[in-house]
């Protein structure tokens, strides 16, 4: 079945300069890109985007460095389009859990600037095609 998935390439893997690099493992593995932007997230889609990990100790850290310079915010689309590049990203941590093949255990060493993110479920994918790209929004 057909999934949408919200995917950021975050401020430190365009900084250092691996758009390129993970789109085109996005395009080899078969996954549509059905939006793509590059723009400096504001704050409150920041906040909303990681409200669930409001409280928790890098949660500030995190919020400055999503929001410390431009990122790449796409929707791919695809069968199991979601699992599908959770497995092209790798665990969050991108040594002690990511493996190496994947973006993050190829290209990451910090558990918080983990190069991207993507949706981890069909809900979070919705809320945060919603967030990102508002026209794209299911109804
Ligand atoms: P992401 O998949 O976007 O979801 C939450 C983000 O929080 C995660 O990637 C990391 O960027 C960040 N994160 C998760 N755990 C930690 C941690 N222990 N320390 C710092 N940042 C973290």
């Amino acid at each position: 079945m057909t999934e949408r998935t919200l995917v950021l390439i975050k401020p430190d893997a365009v900084a250092r300069g691996y758009v390129g690099e993970i789109l085109g493992r996005v395009e080899r593995k078969g996954l549509t890109i059905s939006a793509l932007e590059l723009r400096t997230a504001p704050g409150d889609i920041a906040a909303a985007h990681y409200a669930e990990h409001e409280g928790r100790p890098f949660y500030p850290g995190l919020l400055e460095f999503i929001t410390g310079g431009p990122l790449v915010a796409a929707v791919l689309e695809g069968p199991r389009a979601i699992a599908a590049f959770r497995q092209l990203a790798g665990g969050t941590d991108p040594v002690e859990k990511a493996v190496p093949g994947t973006i993050r255990g190829d290209f990451g060493l910090e558990a918080q600037e983990n190069l991207v993110h993507g949706s981890d479920s069909v809900e979070s994918a919705e809320r945060e095609i919603a967030l990102w790209f508002p026209q794209l929004a299911a109804n």
